[in-house]
């Protein structure tokens, strides 16, 4: 009998340059797509996928996402008295568990290998997820949930894997293909943000993992590669090498890189426009938008 995958490790210590100035005093993770801040997607995924301990490795002037998490009785007593039932609802949907959310700390931007390395101490020898919250991913059965149902029949280590363009693919972790048997493939490589021309395949790592606890020792012994990190990729290649399974699942559903300004943008049309209370005067808006040379000039 396989081991449940019960605790996720979310790690958010990131600088979040690319949305500078805002990631100055706002942690990225809490920037919202319609309403709902980006951490609150990926919490809500990594639950309907049977997690019940969530570790976030946190950073300093991260202490606006800890917050988000704390309850609002005040809120809760304000909405109940104005008969705000539905609001009260949402904001309740959002309550933790008491001892659900750890926090640890990393201490030094050294990469997301060794944010996934600060967490170790709270994973035994049980599989557990990673989730980026970056990577927004909608679909009808959650990301996180499919990788599960899958992880139950495969075993060993499995990465959410999407194909991406040729000019695209030195961005991403890239798999090198042993078996491709659809949504799951067998991996007998990996690597990290290959250069121009020399990617194994157009098959990228997406923000979502289920690894092995092996693979926080692994993340002990690796080198910084990459823009001088400590790499994820690297230490789920080293299974590879010591001859354990590691397998690429091509997820159903779509996903958008919320780390990036364009995939933010794409993100909250999207979410916008699936929401029925907004759809109409939303997509009047874009289309009348869109026919404007200097829209917000
Ligand atoms: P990114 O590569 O998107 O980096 O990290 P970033 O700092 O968040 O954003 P930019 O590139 O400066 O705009 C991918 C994920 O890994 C986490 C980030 O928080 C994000 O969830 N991360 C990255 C860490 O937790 N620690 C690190 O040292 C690096």
């Amino acid at each position: 009998m396989r081991k449940r995958v019960t605790k996720a490790i979310f790690p958010v210590a990131g600088m979040g340059t690319r949305f500078l100035p805002a990631t100055k005093s706002v942690p990225k993770e809490i920037m919202t797509l319609v309403d709902r801040p980006l951490i609150q997607y990926a919490i809500d995924e990594a639950r309907a996928a049977g997690i019940k301990e969530f570790i976030f490795v946190t950073s300093r002037g991260k202490s606006a996402l800890e917050d988000y998490f704390d309850h609002a009785p005040e809120l809760e007593n304000k909405l109940r008295q104005d008969g705000k039932e539905e609001l009260l609802e949402t904001l309740r949907s959002t309550n933790m568990d008491s001892g659900a959310i750890a926090y640890i700390r990393q201490h030094k931007p050294l990469g997301l290998g060794h944010a996934v390395w600060c967490a170790r101490r709270l994973i035994g020898n049980e599989p557990f997820a990673v989730m980026l919250p970056d990577d927004v991913i909608a679909a009808e059965t959650p990301c996180l949930q499919q990788m599960v149902e899958a992880h139950a029949e495969t075993g060993g280590s499995m990465v959410a894997a999407m194909e991406v363009p040729d000019v695209k693919v030195s961005s991403y972790g890239v798999l090198d293909l042993n078996e491709d048997h659809g949504s799951v493939v067998s991996v007998k490589g990996m690597v990290e943000k290959p250069p121009a021309g020399t990617a194994p395949s157009n098959l990228a790592v997406i923000g979502r993992y289920i690894l092995t606890p092996q693979v926080l020792r692994n993340l002990n012994k690796i080198k910084p590669s990459a823009g001088n990190e400590l790499q994820l990729t690297d230490a789920i290649a080293e299974e590879i090498n010591q001859g354990r399974d590691v397998f690429g699942y091509r997820f159903r559903g779509q996903r958008f890189d919320c780390g990036s300004k364009a995939g933010f943008l794409q993100a909250t049309v999207a979410f916008g426009l699936a929401r029925p209370e907004l759809r109409d005067e939303f997509s009047h808006y874009l289309s009348e938008m869109a026919a404007l040379p200097n829209a917000a000039q």
